[in-house]
């Protein structure tokens, strides 16, 4: 498995993330069993979130690692807050995110996080107050790295301006179909089609700049989670491209599609979501696929864009 030293972050950590979204799907011998097959594979890095399953994701990850041998030091575990699903609302401020991170590390028999997100911009966020609380969790040994979800650069700025320790972490949506985070970059100030249309402010522009590393969400993933694009009968062209190159590679097509975000300069990690040991394992195949550009290329053609 290729790893990455973040700068001023965890070290040493894979490029293939297991996101436990979808665990409350599976019993907690299941739970474990996937936990068990993602370390045998490399991977050393789990994204949970406080409103998967309203906490059960971290409970069954709790739950699971537990009947498992593996060393929570040899482990990166990040968790997400700041999405309010029951009360159907965003919320940064001192006293949810203190309490989420209490609630998380209860759930999770945890003593600390390795990585905190804040999940999705709480448009009512003060600065300030979260740089204050970050303070709280760090110093208090909760926390040991901090980052971001879903947020522009701009609202990184702000941050960045009173917010004290490092921010190593985006979070955002990417995969062959939603290619949003790359398109502007390509069709820049054409009027043709609405790709050129920049949705986030360049930001992954601005994480490259700062070196804050993108994980990438639903890597497999058209609309937003709607459904994984693999063998799906309304993307016969993108099918075909992963099919001819994972014939090449010798590897499935999940493992092309993935090897496609990694191929990337940025070193974004994926955040792979398949709670099928079999699928795991042929997805992690990505990590020894080096595609040329030009098989990049091809793969981005036929999602279904064009050359300006
Ligand atoms: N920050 C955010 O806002 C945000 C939003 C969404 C997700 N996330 C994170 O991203 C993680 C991954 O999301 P995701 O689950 O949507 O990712 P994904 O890896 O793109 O999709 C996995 C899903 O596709 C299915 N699938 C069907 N065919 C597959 C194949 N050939 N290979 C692999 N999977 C296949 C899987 O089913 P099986 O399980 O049956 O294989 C699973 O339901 C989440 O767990 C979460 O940690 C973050």
């Amino acid at each position: 498995m290729k790893t990455i030293d973040v700068v001023d972050g965890p070290q040493n950590v894979s490029r293939i993330l297991l996101g436990c979204m979808r665990m409350p799907d599976l019993s907690i011998a299941e739970a474990a069993n996937i936990l068990n097959v993602a370390c045998e594979q490399g991977i050393n890095f789990f994204d949970n979130a406080v409103c998967y399953g309203l906490g059960e994701a971290e409970r069954r990850f709790g739950d699971a690692l537990a009947l498992t041998d593996i060393n929570r030091e040899d482990i990166v575990v990040q968790t997400k807050c700041g999405i309010h699903s029951e009360r159907g609302e965003f919320d940064w401020s001192k006293e949810n995110i203190l309490a989420c991170v209490d609630d998380s590390l209860s759930r999770m028999k945890l003593q600390y996080l390795d990585v905190l997100l804040l999940h999705r911009p709480d448009l009512l966020f003060d600065p300030c107050e979260v740089a204050e609380t970050f303070e709280i969790l760090e110093k208090s040994g909760k926390v040991r790295y901090f980052g971001m979800s879903n947020v522009t650069p701009g609202q990184l700025e702000l941050l960045r301006k009173y917010v004290k320790q490092p921010l190593v972490f985006n979070q955002l949506q990417l995969s062959l179909d939603q290619t949003q985070l790359l398109d502007p970059g390509l069709y820049l100030n054409n009027l043709a089609t609405e790709r050129s249309i920049d949705r986030d402010n360049g930001v992954l522009d601005y994480c490259r700049l700062h070196d804050i590393v993108v994980q990438a969400w639903s890597p497999l993933q058209f609309g937003t989670f709607e459904g994984c694009f693999i063998d799906h009968p309304d993307y016969p062209e993108l099918n075909a491209a992963l099919g001819e190159l994972a014939e090449k590679h010798g590897v499935s097509k999940s493992a092309i599609a993935i090897a496609w975000i990694l191929r990337h300069p940025a070193k974004m990690q994926a955040v792979v979501g398949t709670m099928n040991p079999e699928r795991l394992k042929s997805v992690c195949a990505a990590s020894d696929v080096e595609l040329t550009r030009h098989e990049w290329y091809q793969l981005y053609l036929a999602s279904g864009k064009f050359l300006p």
